[in-house]
This record gives C-alpha cells, structure tokens and sequence, in this order.
C-alpha cells in the first residue's frame, strides 16, 4: 500500500486538474450506513421507496419512513460528522491540488469538512424543495412540522406545493447544473480520484468511464473496501481498504512532497 499511496501522491503532486468522485463508502466511517455493502441500506430498506412515483403516490408515507430511520438512527445524516477522509480531500483543495468533487452522497458532509467546489450529484437531504416553485426549506423544519402534527406532508409556504427532500429520487433527472458542472470538471481533469462506490448507478458512473475516453487518458485511482464494478475497465491506481485512512496517509504523503519541493 505505501508503494500505492507514493505514485498517487506523485500523479496528484504533478497534476494540472485532479478531481475526485465519492459515494456512501467515504461517509460509512461518519456513522451513515452506505447502500450495497452488507447492512448497507438497501439490504433493509427496499430501494422502491425512494422512487419519485412512489412519493407523489403516498408522500405522508415517505415522510414517515424518513423519520423513523432517523429517529432509530439507522439514517440519521444530521447528527452525523465528517470523518477522516472528508477533511483529506478538503485539504487537498485548499493544497490546490484537488479542484472539485463531484458526490453521490446528500449528507453534506464535503461542505461541513471545508471543501468548497461540491458538486451535489445527488441532491442534499438537509433540505427540503418545493416540487411546485423549488423554494428550500431545512429539513428539519419540515420535520418538525410533521411532529408537531402540523401536517403529515408539509407544503410550501410560499406558493403551497408539495415539499420534497431535495434528494435525487429514483426516477427524477440528475439537476441539470450538477450535470453540466460534473461533465466540464471530468473533460478538464487529468486525475480522477474514486473513494468509496460501487460505481453502479448511472450517470455518476459514466463519469470514470468517460474520463478514460479523454485523449489523452486521465489517470483514475481507485480507493474502496472493495473493487468497483468498472475497476477493470478504468482503474490504474486501485488501493482496497478505509478511505479514512488510505487518504489520511495519500495527505501526508503530498504534504511531505510540498514542503520537500
Ligand atoms: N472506505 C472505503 N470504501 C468503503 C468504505 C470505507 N470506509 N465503506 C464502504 N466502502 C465502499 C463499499 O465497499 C462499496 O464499494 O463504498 C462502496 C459503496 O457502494 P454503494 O453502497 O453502492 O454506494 P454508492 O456507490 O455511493 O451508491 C450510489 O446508489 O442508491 C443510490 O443514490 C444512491 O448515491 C447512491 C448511489
């Protein structure tokens, strides 16, 4: 692994545009269970919940379903903190070495790590949107208006729409700004670094795989617990293990190289 971790160290030391793409796995050692693994999420909750069609059918439903695995801790991103690996990839930005992330994940952790250039893939579930004006309120004010009583599914109060977690939802489209964003980011990097997905679910995906149809190629490095389903066809640099520490170790190993240079 230290051999690993010193060429990557030298591949973003001597790079002009790296970026990185997370998923679930980075934020597992913060608490949040991630989806695939075993006891990931999906293995207890059907992924059918969160579809959009099965929202709009029975939104009190969802709300319901949101609250009790909050309340039984099984999903509770707000009382969760950035770990280890969120402040690595936040220093490497403000190192000018890293300059983007491109996340799966909705628990804004990347930003309440430090990192600034966050590209939200997925949405954040810290807030709520209006389907109607796409107004945002947090959502624990929504929260609490559901356990005040106040109503089962909470509308807008501006405009009366109904309110949604601002979470991609099986069956909705990418925002099409974190689209646009993600596609300029990845035919400008020359390094993209993956921590913590399966890389199953498309189009975030797409984004390791278009990079290695890049003239030339960018260069991908790979951290997980285990190999992601593409590790075959875009992966050159692949570490298995925790993110905490593999990227604690890679921050070292740049921070040695600056200061040496
Ligand atoms: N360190 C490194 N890797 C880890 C760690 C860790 N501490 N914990 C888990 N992993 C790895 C797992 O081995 C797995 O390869 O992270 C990956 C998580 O994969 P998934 O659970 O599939 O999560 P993700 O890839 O983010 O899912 C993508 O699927 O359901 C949708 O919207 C959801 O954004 C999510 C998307």
């Amino acid at each position: 692994m230290e051999a690993l971790i010193a060429k990557t160290a030298e591949v973003l030391a001597t790079s002009k545009n790296a970026i990185a793409l997370t998923g679930a796995g980075i934020s597992t050692e913060s608490g949040i269970p991630d989806f695939r693994s075993p006891g990931g999420l999906w293995t207890r909750v059907d992924p059918g919940e969160f579809s959009i069609d099965r929202f709009l059918q029975n939104p009190s439903r969802f709300w319901r379903m949101h609250l009790d695995l909050k309340s039984s801790g099984d999903f509770d991103l707000a009382s969760a903190d950035p770990n280890p690996a969120h402040y690595a990839l936040a220093r490497m930005e403000q190192m000018g070495i890293l300059k983007c992330i491109i996340t799966q994940n909705v628990d804004n952790l990347h930003q309440r790590a430090g990192s600034v250039e966050v590209v939200e893939f997925h949405g954040n579930l810290l807030r709520a949107a209006c389907m109607k004006c796409r107004s945002l309120e947090p959502i624990e004010d929504v929260e609490a208006r559901i356990e005040s009583g106040e109503s089962e599914a909470p509308r807008c109060r501006n405009c009366g729409g109904l309110l949604k977690p601002d979470a991609v939802f099986f069956g909705e489209a990418i925002p099409s700004r974190a689209l646009m964003i993600s596609q300029v980011q990845s035919q400008k990097c020359d390094v993209l670094i993956v921590v913590g997905t399966s890389l199953q679910v498309y189009p975030a995906a797409q984004i390791p795989l278009s990079v290695k149809l890049k003239h030339p190629p960018a260069v991908v490095v790979e951290v997980n617990r285990e190999p992601s389903s593409l590790h075959e066809q875009v992966t050159d640099i692949l570490m298995i293990g925790s993110a905490g520490d593999i990227l604690s170790r890679l921050l070292e190993a740049l921070e040695t190289r600056v200061n040496l240079h």
